[in-house]
């Protein structure tokens, strides 16, 4: 195994560490080769091979389709890329929620397969089994609790979740409850800031908020929405940083033109 001794690796107790030193954490998606060579060489801490993919690589609805082969081959993809993210997989819907055997066998098989350092699961104390299976055979795992897009069709909405005092009372003893059980880090997704920050705050281990507000140990934003290549989708959270759908639309056009103008490709690019 060749080793590049310049790059440290981030690991699950780097995290911690930057929990206990008051540093945030910086996670984004990643997806495919390319992408998590410039997600990884711009400093991203952590990258999230999500099911998002059913959405934005495969233009799903929903993440409920994307299968666990699927899965793999993103996430050895990314890991191919990635030099320095401590790369988190998503077991995908379906994979995981039946019993906790087949958790383990959807894990391991992430994890030897792809090359990744952990896993992520949705859900509190009804996939403790699970979570703990996972954990026992040395495979790190992160929770994800709030807006649990695999559940959408119990939600019914994409909307903030935890507003009222039973859900939020849930997702405290959930949180405790991941912690307990061994998760590095929990992902809180759209809920309410004020909770996000007393989450964050009675826990040891690191939050990563996705519109779970400023006070989490740590952000994470789909990279297609934070690079603008997602046009319509604008909630509340998102802080876009580029414009890249216009960017990429422009430049075709004028590839397009230039194709049909034949002033391209001019003497200098030929051979
Ligand atoms: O799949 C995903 O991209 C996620 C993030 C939204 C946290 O789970």
């Amino acid at each position: 195994m060749s080793v590049n001794k310049e790059i440290k690796r981030v690991t699950t107790h780097t995290l911690q560490d930057m929990k206990g030193r008051g540093e945030k954490i910086s996670m984004l998606t990643a997806y495919d080769y390319t992408m998590a060579t410039i997600v990884d060489a711009a400093g991203t801490d952590v990258i999230l091979v999500g099911d998002s993919a059913s959405n934005v690589m495969a233009g799903h609805e929903t993440t409920l389709p994307i299968t666990l082969d699927q899965m793999i081959y993103h996430a050895s993809s990314v890991v191919r890329a990635a030099k320095r993210a401590l790369i988190v997989v998503d077991l995908p819907f379906g994979t995981y929620q039946g019993n906790s055997k087949e958790a383990l066998n959807s894990a391991i098989r992430i994890m030897k397969e792809s090359g990744a350092h952990a896993v992520k699961l949705e859900g509190g104390v009804e996939i403790a089994e699970s979570v703990s299976r996972i954990l026992t055979a040395g495979i790190p795992v992160m929770g994800h609790l709030g807006l649990t897009p695999q559940s959408i069709y119990k939600f019914g909405t994409y909307t903030v979740r935890a507003k009222e005092e039973a859900e939020a009372s849930k997702l405290k003893e959930d949180a405790l409850k991941l912690q307990e059980l061994g998760c590095f880090g929990i992902v809180i997704e759209k809920i309410p800031a004020a909770l996000g920050k007393e989450v964050s705050e009675s826990l040891n281990i690191p939050t990563i908020g996705i519109g779970a507000g400023q006070y989490c140990d740590g952000q994470v934003l789909v990279i297609h929405d934070m690079l603008g290549l997602n046009k319509g989708f604008k909630p509340r959270f998102l802080r876009q940083y580029a414009n890249l759908y216009d960017d990429m639309n422009k430049a075709i056009q004028n590839y397009v033109n230039d194709v049909k103008g034949g002033s391209f490709p001019n003497e200098k690019e030929q051979y």
